[in-house]
């Protein structure tokens, strides 16, 4: 037998139907073994991890990391540096940079940034009235997948008219492409928010009545339509009402591609806590009522949710403790403290290591085109291999996150369960909790490995493409035939 990199002992693997105890062999970037101790081949290096799990990295469907345009939030380096300490081996970044990813120009620069990236990623493009019909162009420049922000929210892009959402569809319908919609109606936000100004109200809550769950509910009725007739894949960015769960579970049912993220902030956090930490906590979707913690695990449980992410929105701590509400950035880091706070909610009997390891790497692996490669420690895969120790405890702590923003909702919560290792293709980024720091810009785009199955295009009669010619036969004008000389 060839000899390997790097053998691991004495730990259970996790899969979403399995936990069984393995060694797992990785030469150069790819996971070649998974089985007995035995059966392993001779490596150079063996790690012992007795007692300790190994998940499938987790992959983030949604974080900022602010490069280009604002470094001092957050760059690709300590983003990135930040999800290899939270156990996460691919993010999926998004546009609303300064400027924003929806030129190729925009895209280059980003690309650049990313260079310095510890984890795999992918890039989203931002798909808006003035870039949709470039969304190819940038498919072909790198971007993996696209962005609509329905809702404003920090970086003030125009939310795409019903129109634009409508052409970008048709586009995308026949790339297989999915398109990640923050869903909030901007009409409805814009009016709320200038009466809660001209009321004078600037309390935390205030945020909350701005942005009430009708407005998700408006929009992701609205997008679900438009991907229905188009055919188009959708994800639903940081599902956060009980109220628009129904939208989602008659859409699966009819069978239209729509996959759901939603974070552990709309699972855990609520207006209790937002009235001690004030904008601290300010973010859109807004932190909403204790009524919609449990519907959303319900809807994890049923796979009306698909996926954890976490929208880490990271900002200085002088942008989030203003005392006028409106003044405090919308958003707050969370890459790094999403799998201790999970595992802590699994060590807690709410859901099992098989159900984490669903949501956090095989539901987003499947959503963007991965599974296999990503997503699965299984012979051939990428060896993308977050190692936990469920039994270890602490307490979370803002000022030790690698992210530049250090101010955190989740500063002083006690959690159990950390990861300790993470591999980013056979390769440590973190190693006993500590980043290791050689390994920055080992990170990789994923456009390479992504693959789109293609979809049946639905009613391409009416696509725009479609209709710009007058169908052969059809006369030239509208003139009533009986009114042309014969
Ligand atoms: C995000 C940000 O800061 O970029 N903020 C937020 O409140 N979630 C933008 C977003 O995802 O809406
Ligand atoms: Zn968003």
């Amino acid at each position: 037998m060839n000899s390997v990199d790097l053998v691991i002992r004495g730990a259970q693997v996790v899969s979403p139907d399995r936990i069984v105890p393995a060694a797992v062999a990785i030469a150069g970037e790819q996971i070649v073994a998974v089985g007995h101790d035995d059966l392993m081949p001779p490596a150079a290096q063996e790690l012992r991890a007795d007692g300790l799990y190994l998940l499938p990295g987790a992959i983030d469907s949604h974080v900022h990391f602010r490069d280009p345009g604002y470094p001092h939030k957050e760059t690709w380096k300590t983003g990135s540096a930040a999800a290899a300490c939270g156990g996460v081996t691919t993010i999926f970044e998004m546009p609303n940079t300064n400027p924003p990813t929806g030129t190729l120009e925009a895209l280059r620069l980003k690309q650049k940034a990313a260079q310095s990236s510890y984890v795999d990623f992918g890039i989203h493009g931002l798909f808006g009235d003035d870039t949709v019909d470039r969304l190819e162009e940038l498919l072909e420049g790198g971007v993996t997948s696209f962005k609509a922000f329905v809702g404003n929210t920090f970086g003030n892009l125009p939310a795409p008219s019903d129109g634009a959402l409508l052409e970008g569809f048709e586009t995308l319908a026949p790339l297989g492409i999915r398109t990640v919609v923050h869903a909030e109606n901007s009409s409805i936000l814009q009016r709320r928010e200038r009466h809660l100004k001209a009321a004078g109200r600037k309390d935390a809550l205030a945020h909350l009545a701005a942005r009430p769950a009708v407005a998700e509910i408006e929009a992701i009725a609205r997008v679900i339509i438009l991907a229905e007739w188009t055919g188009a894949r959708l994800h639903i960015a940081h599902h956060s009402a009980a109220d628009s769960l129904y939208l989602l579970r008659d859409a699966k049912r009819r069978g239209v591609d729509v996959t759901v993220e939603t974070c552990p902030q709309y699972l855990l956090l609520n207006t209790d806590h937002m009235l001690r930490l004030g904008g601290v906590m300010r973010l859109n979707p807004p932190i909403r009522e204790a009524r919609h913690n449990q519907p959303l695990w319900d809807a994890l449980m049923d796979g009306t949710i698909d996926m954890i992410a976490t929208d880490h929105a990271p900002h200085a701590p002088e942008e989030k403790t203003r005392a006028d509400i409106w003044a405090c950035d919308c958003g707050f880091p969370g890459v790094e403290t999403q799998m201790p706070l999970m595992l802590t909610e699994v060590n807690r009997g709410r859901a099992s290591l098989m159900d984490y390891v669903r949501w956090s790497a095989v539901a987003p692996a499947k959503a963007w085109g991965l599974y296999g490669t990503k997503g699965v420690i299984a012979p051939g895969a990428h060896a993308d291999i977050a190692i936990v120790d469920l039994q270890r405890r602490g307490v979370l702590s803002q000022n030790r996150l690698q992210s530049i923003s250090k101010i955190s909702p989740w500063n002083g919560r006690a959690v159990q369960g950390y990861p300790l290792h993470t591999l980013v293709r056979g390769r440590f980024v973190m190693r006993d909790g500590q980043l290791v720091t050689e390994a920055a810009g080992w990170g990789r785009s994923v456009k390479g490995v992504q693959r789109m199955p293609t979809p049946q295009p639905r009613h391409t009669e009416h696509f725009i493409g479609a209709v710009l010619q007058t169908p052969p036969g059809v006369p030239r004008t509208a003139t009533p035939l009986s009114d042309v000389a014969e």
